[in-house]
């Protein structure tokens, strides 16, 4: 719907947390800013908060608890969306797509389990429905994918896409000290919340995995299908063995096409998109992200690799987000049209972990006698899975006289690719072997040729 001429655009903000504050803050500082660029007046016409007397320093005028009311008022254009959490959000925004409003949205979580009702209803009432402060928040991510890419061929996304765990990994690397330890730190800190599992237990980067995955590989991926394995049963020695193989522990968001051939001259593509923490070489480009920062690495057929890098969270950082979408949804309702639909043509099928390629690091304490190398590399063979690089090292022989065993010495194997299955089955029956006294750390690789 345009509205008429000279008319201002109406906006309606739900929720007033962090976000939401920095969007009412810019909204009035950069009001005339925004006029200029828009072509039309991008005026608040109301603020839905549960609780109006925890929000004094905006205008009180504007406060409503009656979200459902305000989301399809006459005088509002755009929904402005930072509650988070699937209800009362996805109701609020059904509402509003099926009646026009234009809706911008922060929301990962109700995007990748629920985005394609969002998708349907925006397509039906011809809304838009905007979402770049959902991923990476002030990183321009989104938009890249969906229209600067529009015409190349994405084969695969790496990325940091949670601050909190980033935090964590980088304080392990820098201080050598576990994972509780620095856990707590980080709570104290204020980089990780007082519950911190959306974070740690890789949630958060999975809904943002599923979302990257849908724009680049033009299929609807949800956060069911992403494979998630979180921070928490890492520990000193797993940091400390990458480290001496020239590498870096990142909680990792994978989103990658696979193309195969299928066996009559042509090629079966699928699509794997996962969260774990993974070794990455000290080289990559995302080896360099410490601290609470973003970074996603793409790869695409004719651009090659591109870069994003910037701040993930944090009011300010998000709002400039949904700022530069609300001016995207402004303009196109100023012109009288609509930006970019849900483009899920390609319709991909998505694997499981288990048949999806990847290697792994095995770090093994194992009894130094003759044939346990052999033993060891036979089981891996008997998996089919192909052995990359391996490190023997013996153990000081005063560690073992201490406590009356015999000699032993450490063992470090990185394999080529294979199916995680495969891999999982062969440290399994690794494990199992006599000679073997204990699996130190079992990590996947990623980032490298293989
Ligand atoms: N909690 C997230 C992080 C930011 O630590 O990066 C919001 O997705």
């Amino acid at each position: 719907m345009k509205p008429a001429p000279g008319r201002a655009i109406g906006v309606a903000l739900l929720g007033c947390g962090t976000v939401g504050g920095e969007v009412v803050r810019l909204l009035t500082q950069q009001a005339g800013e925004l006029e200029a660029r828009v072509g039309a007046p991008v005026r608040l016409a109301g603020i839905a908060v549960r609780r109006p007397h925890r929000h004094p320093d905006v205008p009180q005028d504007l406060l409503t608890t009656e979200a459902s009311e305000l989301v399809t008022r006459d005088d509002v254009d755009v929904v402005v969306e930072v509650i988070g959490g699937i209800e009362p959000a996805r109701s609020l925004l059904l509402a509003a797509l099926r009646a026009g409003r234009g809706v911008v949205t922060a929301n990962k979580e109700l995007l990748a389990e629920q985005g394609a009702d969002l998708f349907a209803a925006a397509d039906a009432s011809g809304a838009d429905l905007y979402f770049e402060a959902a991923v990476a928040g002030a990183i321009p991510l989104l938009r890249p994918l969906r229209e600067s890419l529009a015409g190349d061929r994405i084969s695969r996304i790496t990325g940091i896409v949670n601050g909190t765990t980033n935090y964590i990994l980088s304080a392990m690397d820098a201080s050598g000290a576990g994972y509780a330890e620095t856990l707590q730190e980080a709570s104290q800190l204020g980089y990780a919340e007082a519950d911190p599992s959306a974070d740690v237990d890789g949630y958060d980067a999975a809904s943002k995995a599923a979302i990257l995955a849908s724009l680049a590989f033009h299929t609807r991926v949800t956060s069911a299908d992403v494979h998630r394995e979180g921070i928490a049963e890492l520990n000193a020695t797993d940091v400390a063995a990458a480290r001496q193989l020239g590498r870096t522990v990142k909680l990792l968001a994978i989103c990658e096409r696979i193309s195969e051939p299928d066996g009559s001259g042509g090629v079966t593509e699928s699509v794997s998109a996962r969260v774990y923490p993974a070794m990455i070489p000290l080289s990559h480009p995302l080896a360099g992200v410490s601290g609470a920062y973003n970074a996603v690495y793409v790869e695409a057929d004719a651009a090659g690799a591109l870069m994003f890098y910037g701040q993930g969270a944090g009011g300010a950082p998000t709002a400039s987000a949904v700022l530069g979408d609300l001016v995207a949804v402004a303009r196109n309702r100023v012109a009288g049209g609509h930006g970019p639909r849900e483009s899920a043509y390609a319709e991909l099928p998505v694997r499981t972990m288990g048949e999806t390629p990847t290697s792994y690091h095995v770090s093994l304490d194992v009894t130094d006698r003759p044939g346990v190398l052999a033993q060891v590399a036979q089981v891996f063979a008997e998996h089919g899975v192909s052995i990359s690089v391996v490190r023997q090292a013996e153990h000081a022989d005063e560690d073992d006289m201490a406590i009356r065993r015999p000699r032993g010495a450490s063992l470090v194997i990185v394999t080529h690719i294979a199916s995680d299955a495969a891999l999982r089955s062969t440290v399994d029956k690794v494990a199992g072997l006599d000679a073997v006294r204990e699996v130190v750390s079992v990590m996947r690789v990623e980032g490298e040729v293989s």
